[in-house]
């Protein structure tokens, strides 16, 4: 799948750290890492998916500045790109910068360097989708959503809702989602990942979106797979991190193909490579083997993506026509 060109939706940034990078960061910044955050083998240290968010904020931590958010941004894509990834949207987060003591402008900035010095040395293209956290409730989700459409910047594309799908409700968060919509922008929400399908259709109800995040325990709702089909909205889907996670017991079990034999709209995205033992070119190996996918059918579902994208038209066009 080498000559495969790919394109990712869901990928959080704070989620691309790779330990070696948390570490170099955390010492730039005198910084003192919690010793829970790493096993003995150096990989990041979590048992489950809540121990995993914690995980994921206690790394997150490590990036401090504007140039910390360029150098994970560069780092990513840079990977990214070696994989033949042409097009990567990510997930930033303006509660982590803001924890670290970043403003929402200067996280803004940050990515953007990185974003323009990626597509300077490697050519790869990426965009932003500015998220808040689920379990930090609808106030902090509300104040995202007041500076995302205060502060418009070219690269961010869209707005999305990541984290503990078991907190509050999805219509909790209609009025920071509808503020984002109601200015012109793309929503996507994380549901049918650790919620079930009352956790999808109750995003379908409330909210906004144009995608959903995850959305691959629609598969325990015929009706609901059929309704997703027949509306084209398009699944966020995320393998490795769903087995790494103890949803799937591997690629085997996972529902990829199922959803996209019943005329679901799938792409194929690496969540939290680094935490999940994976990367985008790694999905795509493992996705196709198990399935047996040639790479014709893994163009399409490049393809899915980019056309599922929150980018404009002219660079979604000149994207697949590279594809
Ligand atoms: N799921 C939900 N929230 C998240 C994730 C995830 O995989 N990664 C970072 N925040
Ligand atoms: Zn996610």
């Amino acid at each position: 799948m080498k000559t495969v060109k790919k394109a990712e939706l869901h990928v959080h940034l704070e989620g691309t750290t790779t330990p070696a990078l948390v570490k170099k960061l955390a010492a730039n910044n005198g910084a003192e890492l919690d010793p829970s955050t790493f096993k003995s083998d150096g990989e990041f240290s979590w048992s489950d998916f809540w121990d995993f968010l914690r995980c994921y904020d206690k790394a997150a931590a490590a990036i401090q500045s504007k140039d910390d958010y360029r150098a994970v941004t560069y780092d990513y894509l840079k990977r990214c790109a070696l994989e033949n990834t042409i097009y990567v949207e990510t997930f930033s987060s303006p509660d982590h910068a803001a924890d670290a003591g970043i403003s929402y402008t200067d996280h803004l900035e940050g990515i953007a360097a990185g974003i323009d010095d990626a597509r300077r040395d490697f050519g790869i293209e990426g965009r932003i989708i500015v998220t808040c956290v689920r379990h930090l409730g609808p106030e902090k989700a509300n104040s995202v959503a007041q500076k995302f459409v205060e502060y418009p910047h070219p690269y961010v594309v869209g707005f999305g809702m990541g984290g503990d799908e078991a907190q509050y409700h999805p219509k909790d968060f209609a009025p920071a989602f509808y503020k984002a919509h109601d200015a012109g922008y793309k929503t996507t929400n994380h549901a049918g990942e650790f919620g079930d399908c009352q956790s999808i259709r109750d995003t379908l109800t409330h909210l906004p979106v144009s995608r959903i995040g995850h959305g691959v325990r629609a598969i325990e709702d015929p009706n609901l797979v059929s309704e997703l089909a027949e509306r084209q909205i398009p699944l966020e889907l995320c393998p490795g991190s769903n087995i790494a996670t103890g949803l799937y017991d591997g690629y085997e079990q996972h529902p990829f193909d199922q959803l996209k034999q019943a005329g679901c709209v799938v792409t194929l995205n690496s969540d939290d490579p680094p935490f999940f033992a994976t990367s985008i070119g790694k999905e795509y190996e493992r996705v196709a083997a198990v399935n047996g996918y040639d790479e014709q059918i893994m163009r399409q579902i490049t393809i899915n993506s980019l056309k599922s994208a929150f980018c404009d038209d002219a660079l979604k066009e000149k994207l697949i026509a590279a594809v």
